[in-house]
């Protein structure tokens, strides 16, 4: 079996020590042995350390190694769209199964891949694409497709649960913890991608379109970064019982008129600490999937880091190599059941609320009035002196509210109404709650 390797970073030089170290097994459990036929990269003078691999496979040309006749898998682990996106459908169409772990290009543009796949007849297999060495992806497309999937919640961003879980642990601000995060290396030097929750969409797509058998695409997801979460929030979310993490989810609802939909969101939300996912620190991912008949089900480890992706990526070679010596493929892509993805204003969510409001006759009865309007239901209400001062009335006080379920445009509009009013002073932090309080 003839690999070509796509990159040779981080994840990359992984797969080829992994490939010289466990040869012998490899070959054992496909039954035949793993070659690399070549291995493209984009600066040939790059010092790749002692990688034990012969230095003449190495070149520049991708699509030339692609290609090539003596080629039988292809594994993408360059990233990015153009020209991965180019390359691998190539392959694809040309019959080659492909490994990739890629996800912004399956969330950008995954139909192009699948169709290629179909047209060629290889594999398309991206386990690594999502919560790196977490085997989640074959659970969703094999293990779990004699039941039903009705809600996916997960960690699934290393770099940002590591901020958060620091800013947590020691009441450091958002700054401060990327500074750390950056310095201990999980943040890259532009952490756009993970802060701003870009990775964590696109992993929310490709997680979604598995679990609803319905292409969702990144333009599909509501996305919004912890960039403004703030060391108050933190301390607020505590003294609820709760902890901040960014959450991906993906869940089954219905329109108005009852069709069946599915909401794919990525933002950061408090959960009370006895969720599952409350526990998920450092840089670690965890995955809680909810379906019919299993129930619920959590998948945990590193979602993240050359050796733990690489070792996803050797586990769809081994697959798609046996497939093509026993010359079948697997299943092709699941979407027929083409759900419409919900627009986040028709989420169902709840929002903890803090409010700087005067302290006056009223107040309650004003405030009270705008969820009213906006038909949300208010959970609980907590009224302290503003600023955790000695109780008592005087100018200000800080006014605390948990909602109960409704749609997030409702919420968003209370929000609105409420920073409009005068005796407002400000909203001092506004965090979606997810799992119950
Ligand atoms: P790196 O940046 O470390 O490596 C990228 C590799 O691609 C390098 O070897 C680079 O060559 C090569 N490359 C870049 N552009 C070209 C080009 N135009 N032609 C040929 N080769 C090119 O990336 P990672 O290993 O971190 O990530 C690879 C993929 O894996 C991405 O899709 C990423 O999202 C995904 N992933 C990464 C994880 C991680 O923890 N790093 C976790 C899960 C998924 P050169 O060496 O010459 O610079
Ligand atoms: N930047 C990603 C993270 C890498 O922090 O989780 C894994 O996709």
């Amino acid at each position: 079996m003839r690999l070509a390797l796509l990159g040779c970073g981080t994840v990359g030089s992984e797969v080829v020590r992994l490939l010289h170290e466990q040869a012998g097994d490899l070959a054992a459990r496909i039954g035949a042995p793993l070659e690399i036929a070549g291995i493209a990269v984009r600066r040939l003078g790059r010092d790749r350390g002692d990688l034990p691999v012969d230095p003449t496979l190495f070149t520049t040309d991708a699509l030339g190694l692609i290609k090539r006749d003596d080629v039988d898998v292809v594994v993408e682990v360059v990233g990015g769209i153009e020209p991965a996106r180019g390359w691998l459908v190539e392959a694809l169409r040309a019959g080659k199964s492909v490994v990739t772990a890629n996800k912004a290009l399956l969330a950008e543009d995954g139909a192009a891949l699948h169709d290629a796949a179909a047209e060629g007849g290889g594999d398309l297999y991206y386990e690594a694409s999502v919560a790196g060495a977490i085997p989640l992806l074959r659970p969703l497309r094999e293990s779990l497709h004699g039941d039903r999937i009705n809600r996916v919640t997960g960690i699934v961003n290393g770099t940002t649960n590591f901020i958060l879980s620091a800013m947590d642990a020691t009441g450091a601000g958002f700054a401060e913890a990327l500074e750390e995060a950056t310095e201990l290396g999980y943040a890259e030097a532009d952490p756009t991608a993970d802060v701003e929750g870009f990775d964590a969409a696109a992993k929310a797509a490709i997680l979604a379109s598995l679990a609803f058998h319905t292409r969702v695409g990144a333009a599909d997801v509501h996305r919004e970064g912890i960039t403004e979460v703030t060391a108050a929030d933190v301390a607020s979310a505590k003294a609820m019982g709760c902890t901040i993490k960014l959450l991906c989810i993906a869940a089954r609802g219905a329109d108005a008129a009852g069709r069946e939909t599915v909401s794919v969101r990525v933002h950061p939300a408090m959960i009370p600490l006895g969720h599952p996912l409350a526990s998920v620190g450092d840089a670690f991912n965890a995955v809680f999937v909810e379906a019919e008949a299993a129930g619920p089900l959590m998948f945990y480890g590193r979602g993240a880091g050359g050796a733990p992706t690489a070792s996803a990526v050797l586990g769809d070679v081994v697959a798609v190599s046996r497939n093509r010596l026993a010359g079948v493929r697997s299943a092709s892509e699941s979407a027929y059941a083409d759900l419409p993805v919900r627009p986040m204003g028709e989420a169902l969510t709840r929002y903890h609320i803090s409010l700087d409001v005067a302290d006056r006759p009223g107040v309650l009865e004003a405030v009270a009035g705008v969820f009213a309007r906006h038909d949300v239901s208010i959970a609980t209400v907590r009224q302290g002196p503003a600023g955790g001062g000695p109780a008592g009335r005087g100018e200000d006080a800080d006014l605390v509210i948990v909602t109960h379920v409704a749609p997030d445009a409702a919420l968003a509009a209370t929000v609105r109404e409420l920073r409009g009013l005068d005796i407002v002073r400000s909203v001092a932090s506004v965090l979606r709650v997810e799992g119950g309080l």
